[in-house]
């Protein structure tokens, strides 16, 4: 059984937040764990199918991973080098089974590194089979400027600063909310020693 979740400081849009739920120590645990994620299956940037590089650089860990190409996104079981994707590191599991109220672990988590000027444009996960699951995003380094929309396109959004250590749960009525990151804060973290920010979605994807 799952620990009973934590319960959010604020809900934004259908989206749980919890500020600060990862303390110092935790974060540095889990950039530790990545070092390792990274090694194995480096961030590289993505295509999209638009032509256009995402800003961001990605990578993934767990049973699939999250690709986007000149063809499309997809989850696949391997990195573009070739390697099967290394397994989601325990301490990102254990932040999943405190928050997301499932008793299933996710199959991918995706990870998004935000150097200087990267961005992500507004958005829905919605590459998953089943979106009974909910999405779990991890923040760490940089403050990021997140924006939430609504489950179909248009209309208004509201913003909030994410910070390292901030989890974000996004399900239930909100699970394909439209959102995005406008703007990081670059270096306002000493979490990575050369700066930015990285993201953690956790998904059960397929
Ligand atoms: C995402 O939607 O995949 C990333 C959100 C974030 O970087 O906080
Ligand atoms: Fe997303």
């Amino acid at each position: 059984m799952p620990e009973l979740p934590k319960r959010p400081d604020m809900l934004i849009r259908g989206f749980s937040v919890f500020k600060g739920a990862i303390d110092p120590a935790g974060q540095a645990r889990i950039v530790e764990c990545l070092r390792d994620v990274v090694a194995a299956a480096p961030l590289f940037s993505p295509q999209t199918p638009y032509g256009k590089p995402m800003s961001v650089r990605m990578t993934s860990a767990g049973r699939v991973g999250w690709h986007a190409d000149r063809t499309g996104y997809r989850y696949t079981t391997h990195h573009p080098n070739g390697t099967a994707w290394p397994p989601i590191p325990k301490p990102v599991l254990d932040v999943w089974r405190m928050v997301s109220g499932v008793d299933r672990d996710p199959d991918c988590c995706l990870v998004n590194y935000y150097g200087e000027g990267a961005r992500m444009g507004l958005h829905q996960d919605k590459d998953e089979a089943d979106f009974r699951w909910p999405v779990v995003s991890i923040s760490l380094g940089d403050d990021a400027l997140f924006r939430v929309g609504n489950v179909t396109r248009g209309g208004t959004t509201e913003s909030l600063w994410l910070g390292s250590g901030d989890v974000v749960v996004m399900g239930g009525d909100a699970r394909l909310a439209y959102h995005g990151i406008d703007r990081t804060r670059f270096a306002s973290s000493q979490l990575l020693p050369k700066g930015g920010r990285i993201n953690l979605t956790l998904r059960v994807a397929v």
